[in-house]
């Protein structure tokens, strides 16, 4: 059997496509691929170091630090800083951004943002965790690069991609040119190309998102969910609901099969749960190029203003039918509610 070709090697055939080919971001990639492996070989053992359960400390959401959390982002932070193609990174797990523009990297032109881990509640009990990428160019150009480069949107995203530490262990990503998905093959320690131009289905039977928060949902989110339910042998419904709570195994697998993963605003989170910057417009960018859709229920997710390091945002993404048509329920709920308003 031919030997697959190694992220490595495909990173480096890709370069010319990019549109400032001076092998930065091939770097870059290949670092954030460096450091995924290191984050691998630690949820692979968390059981067996003590890498398991919290750290006792929150990170800006307030939510609790897990050991792997923090582990995960100082992976890569140490990376990009090695790397030296990187002036910023911008993480879940830190409140400002990090400058990582030593003397080595003064002229470092790209931004990142990441999740190092996400669904890290999972990791104790060994279901599927993940890591989200997206990097841009830095728009600045004198002096040192500062938040407001942090602060794009979506659409200026020159790649952005997830790891997923899964059955197997894959990193998917995308230039803007298609998505290709390499599997960790663990007996030679490399990425290798196992998902070349990765398509979502157009549409799919399975749903996802928490319904334990039913009773919380906009009326939009309601009547779609009681759509998925209802039988239809024309459109295969009723569809089946999936939810791991790690957006990356839900996204993974809609990827694959087709579905639709939706977070709404809830009303304990009435801006939504998931952060724009390092985990929705990432997962965008990806799902989109793969053919897929992605939106707050309304506008395009990578079209949303970016204001805030850690802003929030409702989504609904995936196959793109299915989220066509979840968008129509909101929009007829929004309806409703303005006709009974301007009748009350
Ligand atoms: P993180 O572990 O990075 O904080 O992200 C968890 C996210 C996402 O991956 C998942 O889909 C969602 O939170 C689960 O939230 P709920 O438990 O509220 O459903
Ligand atoms: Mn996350
Ligand atoms: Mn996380």
């Amino acid at each position: 059997m031919a030997q697959a070709k190694t992220l490595g090697q495909f990173i480096i055939e890709k370069q010319a496509d990019f549109p400032y080919a001076k092998g930065e971001l091939s770097r870059l990639l290949r670092d954030i691929g460096i450091a995924a492996k290191i984050v691998n070989r630690e949820v692979n053992k968390a059981g067996l170091m003590d890498m398991q359960g919290e750290a006792g400390s929150t990170n800006i959401q307030g939510e609790s630090q897990q050991k792997l959390d923090i582990y995960a982002n100082e992976q890569f932070i140490t990376a990009l800083k090695s790397g030296g193609e990187c002036c910023i990174l911008a993480s879940e797990e830190n409140e400002e951004i990090v400058m990582l523009d030593t003397d080595v990297s003064l002229d470092a032109k790209y931004i990142v943002a990441i999740d190092p881990l996400d669904g890290s509640s999972n990791i104790d009990v060994n279901v599927s965790v993940g890591t989200i990428f997206s990097i841009y160019r830095r728009q600045s150009t004198s002096g040192r690069a500062t938040l407001a480069d942090v602060l794009q949107m979506g659409v200026n995203q020159v790649a952005a991609g997830y790891v997923i530490y899964g059955t197997s262990t894959m990193l998917v990503y995308t230039t803007g040119k298609g998505v290709n998905g390499f599997t960790l093959d663990p007996s030679i320690g490399e990425f290798c190309l196992s998902h070349p131009n990765m398509k979502i289905p157009k549409t799919g039977i399975i749903y996802s998102i928490n319904e334990g928060y039913y009773v919380h949902f906009p009326q939009g989110v309601k009547s779609y969910i009681k759509y998925c339910q209802v039988e239809d042998e024309a459109t295969h419904r009723p569809y089946s609901s999936r939810y791991v709570g790690s957006m990356i195994a839900d996204l993974h697998r809609s990827m694959i099969k087709g579905g639709i993963f939706i977070y709404p605003v809830t009303a304990a989170t009435p801006g939504g749960k998931l952060r724009l910057v390092y985990e929705c417009n990432p997962m965008s960018f990806v799902i989109e190029q793969a053919g897929g859709r992605a939106t707050d229920g309304k506008n395009r997710i990578m079209e949303l203003d970016v204001n805030s390091l850690h802003q929030r945002t409702p989504i609904f993404i995936g196959s793109e039918q299915m989220v066509l048509k979840a968008e129509e329920f909101m929009a007829e709920a929004v309806e409703e509610e303005m006709s009974m308003g301007l009748a009350g």
